[in-house]
């Protein structure tokens, strides 16, 4: 095993990134077998477990909904918190009883757990019964594990990366809304955050090759594409090349396709020229997710977000002003290593001015290897819990405040797929990223079309076609 290192330094240096264009020979040795894939964590975890699927079903597997039923289990983790752990083993327990009836069973674990070597090092000592373990890097390595597994636990983890592959084949879940990455790892070093660490260096893809898997999927029928990287305004920085991201969300926009996202924005370096490409174009979407954290410029230092208060609520007023009937949402963390009553009141009041969309609030969950994990911290989880609770009520009241505005308005939903809310409805989402439960037929799926609003909640609006 190519050890993950702790060391923040080594971490930080500069690599020199490789283009590696693949080109897989796959053969469907596992014809008729079945596979049980559970994902957990961000988007870039969601469009990973796409890739990892294409090679599942290139192998021969079909998909199982039964965990009992498969012949590989395959579980995609996440690091970014303590919780998203505990899910993942519970499905480790029950893979444990399996294999003790279903001999041949392979599995494997793969996503941002195993890129941190605190966890995986016990995880490999516990769960000898795990076939396989693959880091985020070098996933493309998994039809060869796969087919080579042989009982005998195998680790394929590195720490750096300095390759970034092209031609990586998707088996997407959606034939509408398409992920594209444009930009991997992190270089930000925010100071509670594992994600550099597990996902590697900022390596941008080139322009050429995102644009032209746009273009493919456009001429597929697809109708939405979000662009995708932790930090996607530094898109382009490590490429040298003389265009960033305003550069590529412009090449995109041309293009044509109906719907452009893009996701996630750092306020750090949010240009002026990226809101007037934003601001320019009608597909693209009027929705920004800007996570601020929080609302202390003591606590922001302490996290290494590079930005005061007085400069979010400039580029917030900025990305208002200029951007017709735009929504913003946030990431916000509490009980930050210290953080006093005063710095979590401020908190409250950046919350209360920009009254966001929506906001992803957390509990801060130290991580091993970050610094803030190291910082003292004397604030007791209790204390913790009821900041979590209060932020809470004051952000789902915004959320409802900006749904309502919706009432009795007609707005364009692509309709994504069947509702939950009954048999006779679908679902979608406003250009603003609102999501909407709609009266209508399947015939809708793929489709945008004109809505009444008639009802708001706090996370989803009711409406009718018209
Ligand atoms: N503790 C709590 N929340 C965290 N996030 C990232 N790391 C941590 C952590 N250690 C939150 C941040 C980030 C979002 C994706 O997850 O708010 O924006
Ligand atoms: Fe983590 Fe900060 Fe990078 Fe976002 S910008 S992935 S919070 S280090």
């Amino acid at each position: 095993m190519n050890k993950p290192d702790l060391c923040v330094a080594k971490n930080r240096e500069k690599v020199t990134i490789d283009y590696i264009n693949l080109n897989l020979d796959i053969k469907p040795v596992f014809k008729g077998k079945k596979y049980f894939l559970r994902t957990y964590g961000c988007q870039m975890n969601v469009h990973d477990s796409e890739e990892i699927k294409y090679y599942l079903e290139q192998l021969g597997f079909v998909p199982s909904e039964k965990l009992e039923d498969a012949d590989i289990v395959v579980l995609n983790t996440c690091a970014i918190r303590e919780n998203a752990k505990d899910k993942v083993f519970g499905y480790l327990g029950r893979c444990k009883h399996l294999k003790k009836i279903k001999k041949d069973l392979i599995i494997c674990l793969c996503g941002c757990l195993t890129e941190q070597p605190s966890e995986i090092e016990e995880i490999i000592k516990k769960h000898k019964y795990i076939d396989i373990v693959i880091g985020t890097h070098n996933l493309n390595e998994l039809p060869k594990l796969i087919e080579n597994a042989s009982g005998k636990q195998t680790v394929e983890v590195y720490s750096n990366s300095d390759k970034v592959y092209e031609n990586i084949k998707y088996s997407r879940d959606s034939k509408i809304s398409a992920w594209i990455n444009i930009q991997l790892g992190c270089d930000k070093f925010c100071t509670y955050c594992i994600v550099p660490f597990t996902r590697g260096r900022e390596r941008s893809r080139k322009m050429e090759n995102i644009l032209e898997e746009v273009q493919y999927l456009k001429d597929n029928g697809y109708m939405e594409v979000t662009l995708l990287g932790q930090n996607v305004n530094a898109y382009g920085k490590d490429l040298d090349l003389g265009y960033d991201f305003a550069t590529l969300l412009e090449k995109v926009a041309k293009i044509g396709i109906p719907r452009i996202r893009f996701v996630t924005s750092h306020p750090w370096n949010f240009t002026d020229k990226m809101i007037d490409v934003i601001a320019k174009y009608p597909n693209i979407m009027p929705y920004i997710h800007l996570p601020i954290q929080s609302g202390s410029d003591e606590i922001l230092k302490k996290m290494n977000r590079r930005y005061t208060i007085e400069e979010y609520k400039k580029l917030f007023d900025t990305i208002k002003e200029k951007v017709s009937k735009v929504s913003i949402t946030t990431d916000i963390i509490v009980g930050f290593p210290n953080e006093t009553e005063e710095d979590f009141k401020k908190t409250l009041d950046i919350v209360n001015y920009c009254k966001f969309d929506g906001a992803f609030t957390f509990i801060f969950s130290p991580r091993v290897g970050t610094a803030a994990a190291l910082m003292e911290d004397k604030v007791p989880m209790s204390e913790k819990e009821e900041r979590l609770h209060k932020l809470n009520e004051l952000v789902n009241k915004y959320s409802l405040e900006s749904n309502k505005k919706y009432l009795g308005k007609v707005v364009p939903v692509l309709v994504t797929g069947p509702s939950d809310k009954g048999i006779n409805k679908v679902c979608g989402y406003t250009d603003t990223m609102k999501l909407v439960n709609i009266d209508g037929s399947k015939d809708l799926i793929g489709k945008i079309v004109n809505v009444k609003i008639l009802d708001a909640k706090s996370f989803s609006l009711d409406g009718v076609v018209c």
